[in-house]
């Protein structure tokens, strides 16, 4: 290969343009290249700008950085290769043998499988409580505890934080909190105007939004930990790929429309729901009938949002009838894709867990956590009532 110059392997630069591509240009390569050692001790030293190594830092990762950085209010987030990479370099990257953290006893799954057995093998001693209950949170306060790890609405049965009350344990007593927004995303809930330390999120959720990226994004309030979790990131390589960047990019784009209408739809959902026979329960923050609307109203205020769940009469063998009979939608453990999914708690998130522990958390075999999508209303409650008088007559 031979380019201009006359040089071996060095490409091409991109021919020159005097307008601009309308799409941020993918930017693949690992390495960049400086002219000299004088220009790259200007890099290093912050006196410009510019990349070295992908795995330290590339354009696209830091297009979406600064888009969700907009978003939750925050400068300097910091993009990871996945959601719990997000998790691990907050929890990792901030705290060191002997310390103390208390995570709410119904965080997603792998967040869990970190508090009870990741970081005591490290070293750092873990305590789960109700984050709802701010006098339970307030009992398991040590003098070594340094963090409180919270998801602001919690995975399946949509609990509420006390985000406001724990704000101010925190406060006083120099602990950060820790919110994991990925349910209620930045157009839901903005944890910091309500005193959180650190936001956390799953962009592989609804930000990204088509289930084909897998990323995480978290930012402190304050810079010189934005500082400690990017380093921690680089070194242990929770780098993002520049495709997924790209990816994710896109769909922030359309995150806000595609949130607000999937919301309005599981209002919609939730109600159809509550009246249908074969239906025990709905749960739903925006419901004056969930456990916890109260708190969803000052905290949510009226955004809800897109997650649902119910217990459908008759366990098991009325659950396996609603996934198939379900036209059309997949059965699937995730959520925030632009099609409604189905997740079954017993047979997936919770399956480790014994039947008597998941009885008390009130996830029986019927229970189902929808993720509510973009398909036409009326269409999608037309499945739902199909499904649910199919599974349960
Ligand atoms: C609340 C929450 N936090 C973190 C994660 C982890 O994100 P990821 O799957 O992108 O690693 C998930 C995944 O479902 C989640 O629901």
């Amino acid at each position: 290969m031979r380019n201009s110059k006359g040089s071996l392997m060095r490409p091409d630069p991109l021919p020159l343009s005097a307008s601009h591509p309308v799409v941020t240009p993918l930017s693949p390569s690992v390495v960049y290249a400086s002219e000299t050692p004088d220009a790259l001790d200007d890099q290093y030293e912050g006196r410009v700008h510019g990349y070295t190594y992908s795995r330290e830092g590339h354009p696209n990762a830091d297009v979406v950085a600064k888009r969700l950085d907009a978003m939750e209010g925050m400068p300097g987030g910091v993009v990871t290769s996945s959601g719990m990479a997000a998790v691990s370099a907050v929890v990792l990257g901030l705290l060191k043998a002997g310390d103390h953290i208390i995570g709410a006893n119904q965080l997603y799954g792998r967040s869990l499988r970190l508090m009870k057995d990741d970081l005591p093998r490290l070293g750092i001693a873990t305590t789960l409580a109700d984050p709802g209950d701010v006098e339970a949170v307030r009992g398991e306060i040590r003098p070594e505890t340094k963090m409180i790890l919270v998801e602001a609405v919690s995975n399946p049965t949509l609990a509420l934080a006390d985000i406001d009350g724990l704000a101010k344990l925190c406060q006083d007593r120099d602990i950060l909190l820790v919110v994991d927004n990925t349910f209620t995303t930045p157009r839901g809930f903005k944890p910091f105007e309500h005193g959180a330390d650190i936001v956390i999120h799953s962009i592989t959720k609804l930000l990204a939004g088509h289930s084909d990226v897998m990323l995480g994004y978290a930012v402190a309030r304050d810079p010189a930990i934005n500082e400690q979790m990017r380093i921690f990131a680089i070194t242990t390589g929770m780098t993002p790929s520049p495709f997924d960047c790209w990816l994710a990019e896109r769909g922030m784009l359309s995150f806000e429309l595609r949130f607000d209408r999937a919301q309005a739809t599981a209002v919609l959902l939730a109600d159809h729901l509550a009246t249908m026979p074969g239906v025990k329960r709905v749960l739903y923050p925006m419901r004056d009938d969930h456990p916890d609307h109260a708190l969803a109203s000052l905290l949510l205020g009226t955004s809800g949002c897109n997650m649902v769940s119910f217990e459908l009469e008759g366990g098991r063998g009325a659950a396996n009838i609603f996934t198939r009979e379900a036209e059309g939608l997949n059965f699937a453990p995730t959520l925030g894709d632009v099609g409604t999914t189905l997740s079954h708690p017993a047979s997936s998130s919770h399956r480790a867990l014994t039947a008597d522990e998941r009885t008390s958390l009130g996830l029986s075999e019927g229970f189902f956590r929808v993720s509510v999508g973009l398909e036409d209303p009326e269409v999608l409650l037309a499945v739902f009532t199909q499904a649910v008088a199919a599974a349960t007559s």
